[in-house]
């Protein structure tokens, strides 16, 4: 399986409104925190219900790199051994493909008592520091310092990482999902407190208790895990993507469609369920199904991006390019990132009108798009002139796709089975 497509790009033709059915794909953030996962024991981890994206590829090569077995299952599950790791420091190339590689550490360090890797890549969406990763090691024992490009950690002289009371500065997804790593192996209790309780948190909460950690208060924002001397193999589902679900929920909203959306986790997206009912969607669900009818009028209204469970900042682009088609003036407040804000000057060459004034962004509606050669300059923002460009007057190219493909599975090909003009070459 490799999704890497650096040159491709999408040609979309606007008018169509979306209907049928679509299979949500497992989703990327719980995928690759339990990729790293795989790295705390010798026996295999079997991942079920694994989407086609290249942040997976770009992992498992990582992962390959440094002495693990990455193997593909004929139904599609993927096979991680970690018994073969003989080298503790993620190779720099590898490690800035994508942000989530950075929790190879955690894993690492707790396992070997050694671990190094570059700052992290992903998404240029603003600061994106690794304190709260780093001072959760450091409170477990480790000595933690830059060596110049690299972060280098080691465990206590002879001996494993020391379970620790800590708070996090902030409710950091990956760095929760790091420290909760390291933690299941170090020895005695760790609390950490103010952790996040995004689901793929969570539910690596659950991977690792599969494996044999420790771990209560899952879903809350104080976490014990004890440690434990050793974790086994396990098989496990990777749960559906809550990101790519609402992006198919708002494009079905804002083409007016009809959409029903199969293996999605609703009872985790209440935040954008109720504004997508705000602007006037009519949306029914079930446990693992979504059915989304888009009105006549759309509404405008105002939101703010926030950790979880309010609406997810990976929701903020789409929600965007759907406001753009709303009776109103639409305000939007970005509380998680500090530059999510690339997607405007793209909407913006459609013939959206939408201001950004740092961390907000202004949207008037609703206004005709038009199709524009536009670049999809991450994976939401992407996302986001793919859903406008559904709306627009015309064809659209799309380039730089390669940053879709990092979060979504088979994109056109969803698209185009819910009848949009979508061509990718
Ligand atoms: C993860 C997701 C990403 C999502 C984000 C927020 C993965 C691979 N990616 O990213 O899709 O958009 O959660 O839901 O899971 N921060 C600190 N110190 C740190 C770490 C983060 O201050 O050590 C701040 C960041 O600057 C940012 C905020 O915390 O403002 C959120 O970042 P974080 O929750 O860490 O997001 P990621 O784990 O990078």
């Amino acid at each position: 399986m490799t999704v890497r497509t650096r040159g491709a790009r999408y040609a979309v033709r606007g008018g169509n409104a979306l209907r049928g059915s679509v299979r949500i794909s497992g989703a990327k953030n719980h995928v690759l925190a339990a990729m790293c996962a795989s790295l705390l024991t010798d026996e295999d981890l079997i991942l079920q219900n694994v989407p086609h994206i290249s942040d997976v590829d770009s992992l498992s090569e990582l992962l390959v790199s440094i002495g693990a077995r990455v193997e593909s299952l004929p139904d599609g599950s993927l096979l991680l051994n970690g018994a073969g790791v003989n080298v503790f420091e993620a190779p720099g190339e590898l490690i800035t493909e994508n942000r989530a590689s950075f929790q190879v550490m955690g894993p690492l360090l707790a396992r070997h008592g050694y671990a190094a890797s570059a700052p992290p890549g992903g998404d240029v969406i603003g600061q994106r520091p690794i304190d709260v990763h780093l001072a959760g090691f450091a409170a477990m024992g480790a000595s933690v310092r830059r060596e110049g490009e690299r972060f280098v950690a080691h465990g206590p002289a002879g001996g494993r990482l020391a379970g620790a009371r800590l708070f996090m500065d902030y409710p950091s997804v990956s760095g929760t999902q790091n420290v909760m790593m390291a933690a299941a192996l170090a020895q005695g209790r760790s609390t950490l407190i103010n952790a996040a309780t995004e689901p793929e948190v969570q539910n690596l909460a659950h991977v690792l208790n599969s494996m044999g950690a420790r771990i209560s208060g899952i879903g809350t924002q104080l976490l014990t895990i004890d440690g434990v001397d050793s974790l086994h193999g396990a098989t496990c589902r990777v749960m559906p993507d809550r990101i790519e679900a609402g992006t198919f929920a708002i494009a079905a909203a804002m083409t007016r469609g009809d959409v029903y959306l199969e293996d999605t986790p609703s009872e985790v997206m209440d935040a954008l369920i109720a504004k997508l009912r705000d602007v006037g969607a009519t949306v029914e669900t079930t446990a693992d199904t979504m059915h989304v009818r888009g009105p006549d009028d759309l509404r405008a209204i105002s939101f703010q991006a926030l950790p979880y469970p309010g609406l997810a900042t990976d929701l903020h682009a789409p929600m965007a390019a759907l406001l753009t088609q709303a009776n109103g003036v639409s305000i939007i407040h970005e509380r998680v990132f500090d530059n999510r804000m690339l997607y405007v000057g793209e909407l913006r060459k459609m013939g959206a009108e939408i201001v950004s004034t740092g961390s907000s962004a202004i949207v008037s509606g609703p206004t005709p798009l038009h199709g524009a050669h536009v670049r999809a300059l991450d994976v939401r923002a992407g996302a986001a002139v793919v859903l406008a460009a559904l709306c627009a007057n015309g064809q659209t190219i799309i380039d730089d796709v390669y940053h879709l493909d990092r979060g979504y599975s088979s994109l056109a090909t969803k698209l185009g089975g819910l009848g949009a003009d979508i061509e990718r070459d």
